[in-house]
């Protein structure tokens, strides 16, 4: 890690579209990308693999500081590897969502990936995507951003970009879901949801993606003068 190299750590709750402004700024910018709720999905898709207990801190603990995962920039983006198999897509769905969220509330696992997170800050710069980027992980990061919206606006943008992959879901299970992994991530005991106290919090409740990127850049561009 390269303390001089500059981090700018975007927070917020799931379904907010943190992860399309991150990727959008890293490209625009040229710094590199940390998605660090890829990491928890690997680590949950890992133990679940491995058939380990939930609750058993220790155990995923010890399985997170030696996690054989790696990222690969690929023509198609960047692919997330699990003992070199592709996991892209494999992460992201919905069971193993809630496997990283569970294992999130643990402190000995999240004591145990700050390492591997700090690790991804290398010259010319971070863009970290996350839950708690700007109050535990990168607390001196010159820009935070907590970027936050209604459950009711993403689970719409949610059932929207289903939709558009001619996935079926009702509309009440989706908003169900995001409000109870809400729940989980702002009330657990070890590094809640909220905004970091020098964060920019953006409501993007009814803003577009164009408007959310310009308002981030905009800001950003003034914090690093
Ligand atoms: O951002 P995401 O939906 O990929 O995150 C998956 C889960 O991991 C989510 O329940 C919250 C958790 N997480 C976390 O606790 N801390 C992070 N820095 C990133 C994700």
């Amino acid at each position: 890690m390269q303390k001089s190299v500059p981090v700018i750590a975007i927070d917020g709750p799931s379904g907010v579209g943190k992860g399309t402004l991150c990727q959008a700024l890293a490209q625009h910018l040229g710094w590199h990308l940390l998605d660090s709720g890829a990491i928890y999905r690997v680590l949950g898709l890992y133990v679940s693999e491995k058939q380990i207990a939930f609750d058993d801190e220790e155990t995923i603990a010890g399985c997170a500081l030696q996690l054989p995962l790696s990222f690969e920039t690929t023509a198609n983006g960047v692919a997330v590897l699990l003992d070199g198999q592709n996991v892209s897509q494999m992460i992201r769905t919905q069971e193993v969502a809630m496997f990283a969220s569970k294992i999130a509330i643990l402190s000995k696992v999240r004591q145990a990936l700050l390492q591997r997170q700090r690790d991804f800050q290398q010259a010319p710069g971070l863009i970290a995507d996350g839950r708690d980027m700007g109050s535990v992980i990168f607390p001196d990061a010159p820009v935070k951003i907590f970027l936050d919206a209604s459950a009711q606006a993403r689970a719409e943008r949610r059932m929207k970009q289903l939709q558009e992959k001619a996935v079926c879901v009702k509309f009440g299970e989706i908003l169900q879901e995001i409000i109870e992994r809400d729940d989980r991530d702002r009330n657990r005991a070890v590094a809640p949801l909220k905004p970091a106290v020098d964060a920019l919090v953006i409501d993007s409740t009814s803003l577009n993606i164009d408007e959310v990127f310009e308002k981030a850049l905009s800001y950003i561009q003034q914090q690093l003068s």
